[in-house]
């Protein structure tokens, strides 16, 4: 039995990866974003819930103290993630934008504020195809859609995801497309339903099968894909490790030997 989280489960492919987990066996803690919506996950599935909205600094660093007096975790899935439904550029009470921080600064902080589990898992989305690391716009200061940052908040996720994997390589640490699911975020005509979504993620969250004890790789439908070239650039990556060190005043634990 593993002592996992998940962060973003209160609804759509994460609650479906915490459920899946729990029926496995596993202990899994919960993340919403309010107290309010953590009552409403409690009521619905019982066990433990973590309280932290990702589009503040302050909150997420609370969510880390609250998580850092539980046992530590063997996994940790970073299922979370925001796209904005309007056309203007969304600004977080700490001056950032967004969809960056909610879908990347924010898995970043909590990578680098709890202790290291033995696996790492990075939902990330196909939509990185499309997106450009751009270090000195990383936050569309310049021009900004709503669907250019979710894709390109992704690809940093992913490019974190990857630098994570080089500095502990002791760990497995992987992202994953997990599909184009039926949810809050994508809609009604999506194909598949929140099962197919998770179960990649759960896959590599769990499996001892030689296929999933990998680590550094993108993942789609139990498979390695690689869809943008700029999230296997080491200096790229580095870079972008010190910028969110920068903007969340927390360096990620040193490399191991
Ligand atoms: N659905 C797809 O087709 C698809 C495709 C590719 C990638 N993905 C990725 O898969 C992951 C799950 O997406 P989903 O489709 O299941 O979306 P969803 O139903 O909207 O679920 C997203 C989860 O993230 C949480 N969240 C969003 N903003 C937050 C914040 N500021 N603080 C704390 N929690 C926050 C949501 O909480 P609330 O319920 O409070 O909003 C919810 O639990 C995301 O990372 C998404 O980008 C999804």
């Amino acid at each position: 039995m593993s002592h996992i989280l998940v962060t973003g489960s209160t609804a759509g492919i994460g609650a479906e990866i915490a459920a899946e987990l729990t029926r496995q066996g596993h202990r899994v803690v919960r993340h919403a974003r309010d107290e309010s919506r953590a009552a409403r996950t409690r009521a619905a599935y019982g066990g433990e819930v973590v309280v932290g909205d990702l589009a503040s600094l302050d909150s997420t660093r609370a969510m880390a103290d609250a998580l850092r007096g539980l046992d530590p975790f063997d996994v940790v899935v970073h299922n979370a993630g925001w796209s904005s439904r309007d056309s203007t550029r969304p600004v977080t009470v700490d001056g950032l934008e967004r969809t960056f921080q909610v879908n990347a600064l924010s898995a970043y902080l909590l990578t680098a504020l709890l202790p290291l589990p033995a696996r790492l898992v990075y939902v990330s989305s196909d939509s990185i195809t499309r997106a450009t690391l751009r270090l000195d716009d990383l936050q569309h200061e310049r021009s900004w859609t709503a669907d250019a940052a979710y894709a390109d908040s992704k690809l940093a996720l992913t490019a974190l995801a990857f630098a994570v994997s080089r500095r502990y390589p002791k760990l497995l640490c992987n992202a994953v497309h997990p599909g184009w699911v039926r949810t809050q975020m994508s809609g009604d005509e999506a194909p598949l339903d929140v099962a197919e979504g998770a179960a990649t993620p759960v896959w590599l969250a769990t499996s001892t099968a030689p296929d999933a004890m990998v680590t550094g790789a993108f993942f789609h439908d139990r498979r390695q894909v690689r869809l943008n070239p700029q999230a296997y650039d080491h200096q790229l990556q580095d870079a972008l490790v010190e910028r969110c060190a920068a903007l969340s005043g927390v360096p990620l634990p040193p490399a191991d030997a």
